[in-house]
C-alpha cells in the first residue's frame, strides 16, 4: 500500500535509509541520521503540498509493516531530466517484487495524475547510478530504457543514468 507519511514513520524511514546496503546503493555517507530521515519525510509531505508530487510511504498490506518509500520526485534541481519515479526499500524486502509493484502505480500515478504548467506528462524518468543493477532492473520492469549517463551538478562524484519511459 502506497500511502502519505506520518510523522511517527521518521524512525521505520530512518531504519531503511541507515542500512549498509541502502546507503550503498545511493552512496550516502556512513551514517544517515534522523534528522535527515525526517527532513526527508518533510520534504516529500512539502512537494505533495505545493506540487503534488511526492513519495509516498510503501506499506505491506498484509502486515502492516514499514517497507520503504516510493513514488515520485519533482525536485527543484539544476540538470534534473523532469518527474522521476523512485523506490527505496528495506533490505528485509527486496526480492518480493514490491517495487516493481510500487513503480508501476507510481507510474500510473504520474501519466493519468499529475499536471505539470495544466498538462499531462508524455514522459517519465528514473535517475539511476550506473553500479545500480537492482534499481535498473525495477526500471527495466517498468518499460523504461537508458536515455544516457550525466553528471547531475547536486551529485557531482559520479554521473547518473537517465531511465525513461514515454507515455
Ligand atoms: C532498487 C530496489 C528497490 C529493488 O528492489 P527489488 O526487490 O530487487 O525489486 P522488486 O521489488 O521489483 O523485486 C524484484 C525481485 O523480486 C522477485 N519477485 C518475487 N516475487 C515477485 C512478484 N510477485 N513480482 C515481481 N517480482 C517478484 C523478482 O524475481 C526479483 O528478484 P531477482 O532480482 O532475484 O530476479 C532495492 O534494491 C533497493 O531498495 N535498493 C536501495 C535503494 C535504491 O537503490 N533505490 C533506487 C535508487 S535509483
Amino acid at each position: 500500500m502506497l500511502r502519505p507519511f506520518r510523522d511517527d514513520d521518521v524512525e521505520d524511514l530512518f531504519a531503511v535509509m541507515d542500512t549498509p546496503q541502502v546507503r550503498r546503493s545511493l552512496h550516502l555517507p556512513d551514517h544517515y541520521g534522523r534528522e535527515n530521515a525526517w527532513s526527508q519525510m518533510a520534504m516529500f509531505v512539502g512537494q505533495w503540498e505545493l506540487r503534488g508530487t511526492g513519495n509516498w510511504a510503501l506499506e505491506d498490506r498484509g502486515t502492516g509493516v514499514f517497507v520503504g518509500r516510493a513514488g515520485l520526485h519533482l525536485p527543484e534541481r539544476e540538470g534534473w531530466p523532469g518527474l522521476e519515479i523512485g523506490w527505496v526499500l528495506h533490505p528485509d524486502h527486496w526480492g518480493k517484487g514490491f517495487a516493481t509493484e510500487a513503480g508501476v502505480a507510481a507510474m500510473r500515478y504520474a501519466f493519468e495524475e499529475v499536471r505539470i504548467d495544466g498538462c499531462l506528462l508524455d514522459r517519465v524518468y528514473s535517475c539511476i547510478l550506473p553500479d545500480n543493477s537492482a534499481s535498473q532492473a525495477v526500471a527495466r520492469r517498468l518499460g523504461m530504457e537508458l536515455l544516457e549517463e550525466r553528471v547531475l551538478p547536486y551529485f557531482p562524484l559520479t554521473p547518473h543514468g537517465i531511465w525513461s519511459r514515454g507515455r
